[in-house]
């Protein structure tokens, strides 16, 4: 059942370039330069007319939500806020009926996100689910959505359930954007060209495992991590902070790379690993600067960069390349070394990756 890998959660991180390939199923038709999703489709005016998307998710699915963040204000121009479910239902919350609330969840079952769509939904919002699992509460909840169409994720760390969200979010994001014209006809075309190029880019970062593995082997004794990154990228720092801090018990923690002068660079002495994701474009000078702040202070460097740079390898202990792409579809890039590192270091520090202590695949209490 693990097809021959030694957890789940390993399969699943490998089943990432087919499990986008599925979310796009019928959905991306870059040839014809056409995203179709009926959920949208059937309600587009709603989304045209919304004032704003109030995001609500739990955990990785939040994560997801503030990558979306990012990606509806830049390509769609629709303001977006991004909540912790269980904030937003006890918050008294200002919603109106031209909000357009969107769930996030792999399970469909998250207590907080369920509730928080009721309340959403009782105070005249249209909800729309971004689920994984079929049939499940959430979307039976919803007013209409577009699965993930990950397949079965059983491993407790979600993976493959977080890139395929981003998927969607940015598929939805890209039509919007069309229907909007907020962006040009041949940016559209350029931009599903580039999306359609995803899963083949995700295989090559997939590559990297060996390598990651022996970075595993370094720091797998770190009492504290550091994950940075701007942007897009920020939320993928958190991402990466939360799966090492939730399979192998290290603490860790994700920044905008920017907000370290304002505290975090108290910590970092030559006992701190750093990981910096440090793409092309986006802010790449401004996070080569941090990289110099984090070296002058002794902080061990792990770089997240483009294919072939070369700034970086002057400057950090290690550096992890992934495939070069528009700069709002790197998170779906970036994510997968962090992947890679914190099940390395989990399986060598002998933790129980697949089911770690404490925690459940569904959080169905609040
Ligand atoms: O099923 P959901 O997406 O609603 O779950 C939300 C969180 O409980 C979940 O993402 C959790 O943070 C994961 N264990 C993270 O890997």
């Amino acid at each position: 059942e693990k097809g021959g890998y030694e957890h789940f959660m390993l399969k699943e991180i490998y089943e990432q370039p087919s499990a986008i390939q599925d979310t796009f199923r019928g959905r991306l038709l870059a040839n014809e330069a056409i995203i179709k999703m009926a959920g949208i489709e059937d309600n587009m005016k709603k989304f045209l007319n919304a004032d704003r998307i109030i995001v609500v998710a739990c955990g990785t699915s939040w994560h997801a939500g503030l990558v979306s963040e990012y990606i509806f204000e830049d390509l769609a121009r629709i303001p977006v806020e991004v909540e912790y479910a269980s904030e937003f239902r006890y918050r008294n919350p200002i919603i109106t009926e031209k909000d357009i609330v969107i769930a996030i969840s792999q399970s469909g079952e998250t207590a907080d996100t369920l509730a928080a769509i009721k309340l959403a939904k009782s105070k005249g919002a249209f909800v729309f689910g971004v689920c994984n699992v079929v049939g499940s509460s959430i979307a039976r909840e919803s007013d209409a959505g577009a699965y993930t169409h990950a397949g079965p994720e059983i491993g407790v760390a979600s993976t493959k359930a977080f890139t395929t969200q981003i998927t969607v979010l940015t598929l939805m994001a890209l039509r919007l954007a069309r229907a909007k014209g907020t962006i040009s006809s041949s940016d559209f075309r350029h931009h599903l060209i580039e999306l359609e190029l995803i899963p083949e880019k995700v295989k090559k970062a997939l590559e990297s495992d060996a390598y990651v593995k022996t970075i595993a082997e370094i720091y797998k004794d770190a009492k504290n991590c550091l994950y940075l990154g701007r942007g897009f990228n920020f939320p993928v720092a958190l991402e990466g902070a939360l799966k090492l801090k939730e399979i192998s018990y290290i603490h860790a923690e994700g920044y905008p790379a920017a907000e370290m002068k304002h505290g975090p660079i108290a910590l970092i002495d030559e006992q701190m690993p750093v990981i910096v994701i440090a793409t092309k474009k986006g802010h790449y000078e401004k996070v080569v600067s941090n990289i110099q702040e984090i070296k002058s202070r002794k902080g061990k460097i792990i770089g997240i960069v483009t294919e072939g740079d070369e700034s970086v390898k002057g400057l950090a202990d290690h550096v992890i390349e992934v495939p070069e792409s528009s700069e709002f579809l790197t998170p779906l890039l970036t994510t997968i070394p962090l992947q890679l590192l914190s099940y390395h270091i989990a399986v060598k520090l002998g933790k129980n990756v697949d089911q770690p202590r404490n925690l459940a695949k569904s959080v169905t209490v609040e």
